[in-house]
């Protein structure tokens, strides 16, 4: 049965660049996304279509609401959800302090299946429809986070982490307990329904070189696999590497001998690296997640759009919780904003929320799965009421344009603004029924 959604449409075709940004869009006021079997099967003027819908269809009227591609979240951690918002004199103390106290919870897999419907309520609230997330060390928090995912037939990727070193003994595993383990959910999870795996070694620090290997490993035995960690995010991180892996030529290094550098490979923050570092990535094909309000709240540096950008390197928003201080794709864009005026590179509303749609869905090399309205595609959206708030509100009616709306909207925007989320066609979130 086909369902149709009555509102102002925007979605982006490729990345906005300054000499061609308005080919970078299509915007629709009063247009229509038709839906059918949970996939885009047309996508225009409301004018144009709504003659075209056989009888039986499903009209949805959202009015003068804005909708658009449900939001990527290209770097999270599920269980540190419960410690947002937690202050560390810097990335390592913080990850002792907080996040590797929260994670050993995650031992007790009723409770991970209880975190894991928590957190997945609160990604649906703000928009998001898929994210490339973190589990804990315990195989048991990823089958606790792929059954909620399944049972709502969302698109999400996740995986365990791998850590057999400098971390508490009861989050440590062994190269090959890891490997098994991974194996062994690869099998059960992987591409089943819109579920991927992705092998996580948790950041080059905590896993042995032969660990390393092993993951390097299970990606040759399923090369359309990801692999998900953190690269050269602080400086003390990267001091540390070099010490660890003294025979390495750089950080990336460590991981390209290690065979995990590829087009289904995503690295958190990339902060500090070195050109040639950037040059290895982008021969590579890898995606990088950039994910500012971690990066200011743990004062780990300002990400360089404009370095990925000099290598085509592909990058997406990640809110990388509990680091980042918010779930918000919006929240997200409105730092990212902030970061790059702090490095005098340019930012746009359209810049902003292309990261957080097409932009990531490229980054996790899931582009023609997810992203835009392009006809096939997964009908994942998102319903944005832009003036949820008294201050939107009349802010808004400031407004002598579309790009200053979007622009007040990637600033001001958060949960408040998301109405309703849909993902596959169906309704996942509706701010009338839930708080
Ligand atoms: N590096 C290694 N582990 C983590 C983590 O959990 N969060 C962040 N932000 N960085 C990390
Ligand atoms: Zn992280």
């Amino acid at each position: 049965m086909q369902q149709a959604h009555l509102a102002n449409i925007l979605h982006f075709l490729s990345e906005p660049s300054a000499s061609k940004e308005e080919l970078s869009y299509e915007y629709f006021e009063k247009g229509l996304l038709v839906v059918e079997d949970g996939k885009v099967i047309a996508l225009g003027h409301a004018e144009d279509l709504l003659e075209t819908l056989p009888s039986g269809a499903t009209v949805y009227d959202h009015k003068e609401r804005l909708l658009l591609p449900g939001f990527i979240d290209t770097h999270v951690h599920f269980p540190q959800l419960e410690m947002i918002a937690s202050p560390g004199s810097d990335l390592l103390h913080w990850l002792e302090q907080y996040a590797f106290v929260a994670e050993k919870k995650y031992a007790d897999s009723d409770y991970a299946s209880k975190q894991a419907d928590k957190f997945l309520d609160e990604l649906l609230r703000v928009g998001t429809t898929t994210a490339m997330v973190f589990g804990t060390v315990h195989a048991d928090s990823v089958n606790s986070f792929f059954t909620s995912c399944k049972n709502r037939n969302l698109r999400m990727v996740c995986g365990k982490v791998m850590m057999d070193r400098n971390a508490p003994a009861f989050l440590q595993d062994t190269p090959q307990t890891s490997y098994d383990e991974s194996k062994s959910l690869i099998e059960t999870w992987h591409n089943k329904d819109r579920l991927r795996y992705a092998v996580t070694p948790r950041f080059a620090p905590t896993s042995s070189e032969h660990q390393l290997e092993l993951a390097g490993q299970l990606l040759k035995e399923y090369p359309d696999v990801y692999l998900h960690t953190h690269l050269s995010e602080t400086e003390n991180e990267v001091a540390w590497v070099r010490k660890l892996y003294p025979k390495r030529d750089n950080y990336v290094d460590v991981y390209d001998k290690a065979g995990l550098l590829g087009s289904k490979s995503i690295f958190a923050h990339c902060i500090h690296l070195a050109d040639n570092e950037w040059k290895r990535l982008a021969e590579t094909n890898c995606g990088v997640a950039f994910c500012p309000t971690s990066n200011l709240f743990l004062g780990s540096g300002l990400f360089s759009m404009k370095k990925a950008k000099l290598f085509s390197v592909n990058v997406g928003l990640g809110t990388d919780v509990g680091g980042g201080t918010s779930l918000s794709l919006l929240q997200t864009a409105n730092e990212a904003y902030k970061v790059l005026k702090l490095r005098n590179e340019q930012y746009s509303p359209l810049l902003g929320l292309y990261l957080a749609t097409l932009g990531g869905a490229k980054t996790l090399d899931l582009e023609n799965l997810i992203g835009n309205f392009i006809v096939g595609k997964e009908a994942d959206f998102v319903i944005v009421n832009m003036s949820p708030t008294r201050l939107m509100e009349n802010r808004l009616a400031e407004c002598e344009s579309l790009m200053e709306q979007l622009f007040v909207l990637t600033m001001l925007g958060d949960d408040r603004v998301v109405t309703q989320t849909w993902s596959g066609g169906v309704k996942v979130y509706d701010c009338t029924r839930n708080t």
